[in-house]
């Protein structure tokens, strides 16, 4: 029988009469994808996907980590087999008892997140949601619902992974970019876009889209990378690279970018965090042994990047889409 991980999605929307023509097509893609998987990786991320051991499944947190399945006695075994869905960026996770200490201390992002929001019985879409690390504090914090959409596909298969542990539950990623939505209506109660919208190269159009995938009156959470206060009117758009990222198309600061989500239709639109990013919140570790934003920043100055520009700062947004 192929492989059809979205089969589970479709039975949990139904089951909250979520289940709805965009569910249904966007549950269809991505089992389409998987049974035509072009990574040249994917032949051994399922293999050892397959060969995860069967614990019995779980779910709790500990100290901002998702501790996913019991136990399993071979620590050093699992360890490795974990490593081929290397490099693992969003965390920390614990997968049956190995503890995998991510690039990012993503718990400390969501400790500025978390304080704003109320998941309790919400439906939420997460729009480059990475390996769905967040999506398991949004059901921590009583989400009902999460899904979450992701292209980079290793990050799909490290989710894969932690489903394995997890067990069946409501929190899912789709290996799709926001461009792969359905065009079909939906309705979401929360929508999350953290560290996607400098990767657009049209972050108005990125905006309307969040708008419209989210019900009257319902939360757009937006982080975003933003320029200095002195330039809180401004935008920054890279000529090569930003901090060693080709991707980066657009950075605002918090007054232009209050005004791109007024923009897009959303009201109430309020800048509750800003933060610098530190070398100890994004870092190297053996679970991702890439370079990371020590390299990207100035060794002089480390409130500058490599190429000169404002060394990363992030804001959290919060809107209503009424
Ligand atoms: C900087 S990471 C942010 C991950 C996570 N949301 C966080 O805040 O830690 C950007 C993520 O967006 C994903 N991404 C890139 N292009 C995308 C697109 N067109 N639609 C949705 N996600 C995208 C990347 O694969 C990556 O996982």
């Amino acid at each position: 029988m192929s492989f059809a991980p979205y089969n589970d999605l479709r039975r949990h929307c139904a089951a909250l009469g979520f289940g709805n023509q965009w569910t249904e097509a966007a549950c269809a893609l991505g089992n389409e994808r998987f049974a035509a998987c072009p990574h040249g990786d994917y032949p051994r991320w399922k293999a050892a996907l397959d060969g995860l051991p069967a614990v019995p499944p779980a779910f709790r947190m500990r100290e901002g980590m998702p501790c996913l399945g019991e136990d399993f006695q071979d620590q050093q075994g699992l360890a490795d087999e974990l490593m081929t869905f290397h490099p693992w960026r969003k965390g920390p996770l614990q997968l049956a008892g190995v503890t995998i200490d991510t690039e990012w201390r993503s718990d400390w992002k969501w400790s500025r997140i978390a304080p704003h929001i109320d998941l309790s019985a919400q439906r939420v879409l997460d729009i480059g949601c990475g390996n769905g690390y967040f999506g398991w504090r949004m059901l921590d914090a009583g989400a009902e619902l999460v899904i979450g959409v992701d292209p980079t596909w290793v990050f799909v298969m490290q989710w894969l992974a932690c489903r394995h542990f997890a067990g069946d539950l409501a929190n899912f990623v789709l290996p799709q970019g926001i461009e792969d939505l359905p065009e079909q209506e939906v309705a979401f109660d929360s929508v999350f876009s953290m560290g996607v919208l400098y990767h657009r190269r049209d972050p108005a159009h990125h905006l309307a889209r969040l708008h419209s995938l989210l019900k009257p009156g319902g939360t757009l959470v937006l982080e975003t990378l933003v320029l200095p206060d002195d330039q809180a009117d401004g935008v920054l758009v890279p000529e090569g690279r930003y901090a060693r990222m080709r991707n980066v198309w657009a950075v605002p600061g918090c007054e232009r970018l209050l005004r791109w989500v007024a923009e897009a239709g959303f009201s109430n639109a309020q800048i509750v965090d800003v933060n610098q990013t530190t070398v100890e919140e994004q870092r190297s570790t053996p679970w991702m042994t890439f370079e990371s934003l020590d390299k990207t920043l100035d060794p002089q100055d480390s409130a500058r990047t490599i190429e000169g520009h404002p060394a990363p700062r992030r804001a959290v947004l919060i809107a209503r889409s009424a």
